[in-house]
């Protein structure tokens, strides 16, 4: 994940900015989005701001202090697109780290987990419909789309029908996950994916 800064830095180069690029990181409490976030906030280039369920763990992970949007932590949820608005008022680059999360429990090893995903937070909802909100969220942000910039943090085994992960509470994460990445491509945004 080290490589998102430089990516953004290449990307930036070539405009001139009256004020710090505005780069908004959705799922930045998660594992992936917390890196994306600290890499971010730590070039000290752009007015970073994160997208977040939960404030309480924001202080935690994030290190923030009130958490709110003033010090650019917004509180919302994907699934429902109104709480998007305000996090991508005016936003230059996405960069989509939100992915369902399943509660395994068991002492098995990991593809044999009993897992479950939490109502509400299944792949269809998060990985692929959320996405999607995201996008349209970012699009209609205001600015030219030509201008804009979306990175789409993916999975792994998109390509591999009913994997492990797919199998996982027959939540089709990945399947989900390759949904969100042909809405990120036609999509019109200039966009990267990683996986
Ligand atoms: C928010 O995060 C805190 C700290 O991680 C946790 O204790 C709390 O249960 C979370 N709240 C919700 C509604 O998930
Ligand atoms: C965020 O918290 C700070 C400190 O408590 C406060 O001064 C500021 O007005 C708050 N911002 C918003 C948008 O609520």
């Amino acid at each position: 994940m080290r490589a998102f800064a430089p990516i953004l830095a290449g990307f930036f180069v070539q405009q001139v900015w009256a004020t710090k690029p505005a780069v908004v990181v959705s799922g930045a409490t998660g594992r992936t989005g917390s890196l994306v976030y600290k890499d971010l906030k730590a070039t000290g280039q752009y007015e970073v701001r994160a997208f977040v369920r939960n404030a309480t763990k924001a202080k935690a992970v994030l290190g923030c202090t009130s958490c709110n949007e003033t010090e650019g932590i917004f509180v919302g949820d994907v699934s429902e697109p109104e709480t998007l608005k305000a996090v991508m008022a005016g936003a230059d680059t996405l960069v989509i780290t939100t992915s369902s999360v399943p509660v395994c429990t068991g002492s098995l090893p990991f593809p044999m987990k009993k897992c479950h995903y939490p109502k509400g937070g299944e792949p269809k909802e998060v990985d692929w419909l959320g996405t999607k909100a995201q996008i349209d969220a970012f699009g209609f942000s205001g600015g030219s789309m030509a201008t804009k910039q979306l990175l789409y943090v993916s999975t792994m085994g998109t390509t591999t029908p009913d994997n492990f992960l797919d199998k996982l509470d027959k939540g089709w994460t990945s399947f989900y996950h390759l949904q969100a990445e042909a809405d990120v491509m036609s999509s019109g945004i200039p966009f990267t994916i990683a996986a």
